[in-house]
């Protein structure tokens, strides 16, 4: 059995993907043509050479802007089902997606529209394939907490199927300590609560992440490495960090994936999952974020299962579930 045959048989979950990062090049130019949204590229092959990002900022521009071809409440549900489908065929058998409302209801698409289309797509994938999945609503960060607060009380018609927020979009100059009375908010009212730190952001934007926001993962969190006496903290608490492999490289937090941090992490005693943050940018589904990391860093069969294991101990499922997808 090859390595990625190894790893495709391995149950997992992933834990750290945005839906609007998961729309494939086909899927973006037929809802560019049934929305009559003009776009750059004429062609698949023209898009596609688009996808090459100087860093965070570069990517997010282009990532908001394809938000565009999302408008009704039926292209919300594809992108959501088609993700699904794919993930399922790499046998991840539970999801935990973002999705960042703001970058479409500043557009003027109700947050009714958005969520109607994914949580239909949740609803079937499970019935279909058996993927189970949640929907965890990410504040942008460039924008005030006040705009977080605003997104918060839109949601709350839907409290009862969101299972937390998050903290995405540009890191650095925008600390986690912006959002510190928002995410003391979702905590006193039961959402799970995780942030984006530390993937270009410094390790103080991880501490703050924890000590400040208290969040149950953290998404990224390579800069943790940074700082001995937060990565012991990690290690105790066993906080787990969502680290994205490719998007790293395509993103230019890393130089080449021999160089990425996630086999340090680990050694460190971390809780390290492998997920594939925006696959249909970054070139690869969570399989293939698993394959690069084994081969570049020379993963044993025993980390590469840990990992998985990871990611169904670092989910929000109840422990009985939990059994069941281990
Ligand atoms: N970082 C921050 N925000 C994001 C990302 C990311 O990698 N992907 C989508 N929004
Ligand atoms: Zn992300």
């Amino acid at each position: 059995m090859t390595p990625a045959e190894f790893i495709a048989g391995l149950p997992k979950a992933e834990l750290h993907m945005h839906i609007e990062g998961s729309i494939e090049a086909p899927l973006f130019m037929q809802l560019a043509r049934r929305n009559e949204v003009a776009i750059r590229w004429a062609t698949e092959q023209e898009l596609l050479a688009a996808y090459r990002f100087r860093d965070l900022q570069a990517f997010l521009d282009l990532y908001y802007d394809g938000c565009r071809v999302l408008v009704h409440a039926r292209d919300f549900h594809d992108v959501t089902r088609a993700y699904l489908r794919r993930a399922h065929a790499d046998n991840v058998r539970h999801a935990e997606m973002f999705l960042g409302p703001q970058g479409h209801t500043s557009r003027g698409v109700a947050l009714r529209t958005v969520l109607e289309g994914v949580f239909a797509a949740m609803d079937e994938a499970r019935a279909e394939v058996g993927i189970s999945s949640g929907l965890i609503l990410v504040a942008q960060r460039h924008r005030s907490e006040a705009e977080a607060f605003e997104l918060y009380e839109q949601a709350m018609p839907w409290r009862d199927r969101i299972l937390g927020f998050g903290l995405g979009g540009a890191e650095v100059g925008n600390p986690p300590s912006k959002f510190e009375r928002f995410f003391r908010r979702c905590r006193d009212d039961g959402f799970h609560v995780v942030a984006h730190a530390g993937e270009e952001g410094p390790a103080a934007y991880v501490r703050e992440s924890v000590e400040l926001l208290g969040v149950e993962r953290v998404d990224h969190g390579n800069a943790s490495l940074q700082d001995a006496a937060l990565l012991r903290t990690l290690a105790q608490r066993q906080t787990p960090l969502t680290v994205c492999p490719l998007s790293n490289l395509k993103l230019n937090v890393v130089s080449s994936i021999e160089a990425h941090p996630l086999k340090q992490l680990m050694d460190a005693g971390l809780r390290v999952t492998v997920n594939s943050d925006d696959p249909s940018y970054f070139g690869g589904y969570v399989n293939d974020n698993y394959v690069a990391c084994q081969r570049a860093l020379g993963l044993t069969r025993h980390e590469v299962v840990q990992l998985a294991r990871n990611s169904v101990l670092a989910s929000f499922v109840p422990e009985a579930r939990q059994r069941e997808l281990l």
